[in-house]
């Protein structure tokens, strides 16, 4: 093989290299786990400090990738990672929303989808309570 052969491969096996992993970046659309980070079977009790956001209505506690909504309605236990794209969302009381700002999408405090790009509605854990006792189950 020649000199400038040589050189020629050598910069296009360079640029492969360096082109390669901007590639795979760009297509890994993952950055977080809709698995429920706490397991089934978790308690929350409603007269420790910790859990106090929990005892009024629009209270909310974000524990991993869940979060627990005192509605009106009673207790909700939803996933905060976007159903488009598993990205980690937000949650404003004062909405009553969470919001992805990945791409934007926005859901109820009930999980159910506002705008898009998705249409798939948050995943929904039961909750179950008893006296000052929240129970997370799967
Ligand atoms: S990742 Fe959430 S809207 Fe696209």
């Amino acid at each position: 093989m020649d000199r400038r052969k040589f050189l020629f491969n050598m910069a296009a096996g360079a640029g492969v290299a360096i082109v390669t992993p901007l590639v795979i970046t760009g297509c890994a659309p993952n950055s977080g786990s809709d698995s429920p980070s706490l397991p089934s079977g978790t308690t929350f009790d409603l007269s420790q400090p910790e859990n106090a956001a929990l005892r009024h209505v629009n209270g909310y506690l974000k524990s991993g990738n869940i979060v627990i909504i005192h509605t009106a309605a009673g207790f909700v236990a939803l996933s905060a990672i976007c159903t488009h794209e598993s990205v980690g969302l937000n949650y404003s009381a004062s909405t009553g929303q969470f919001t992805c700002s990945r791409h934007g999408a926005r859901y109820a405090s009930t999980g159910a989808v506002l705008s898009g790009p998705t249409s798939k509605s948050l995943t929904k854990y039961k909750i179950t309570q008893s006296g000052d006792l929240l129970t997370l189950s799967y």
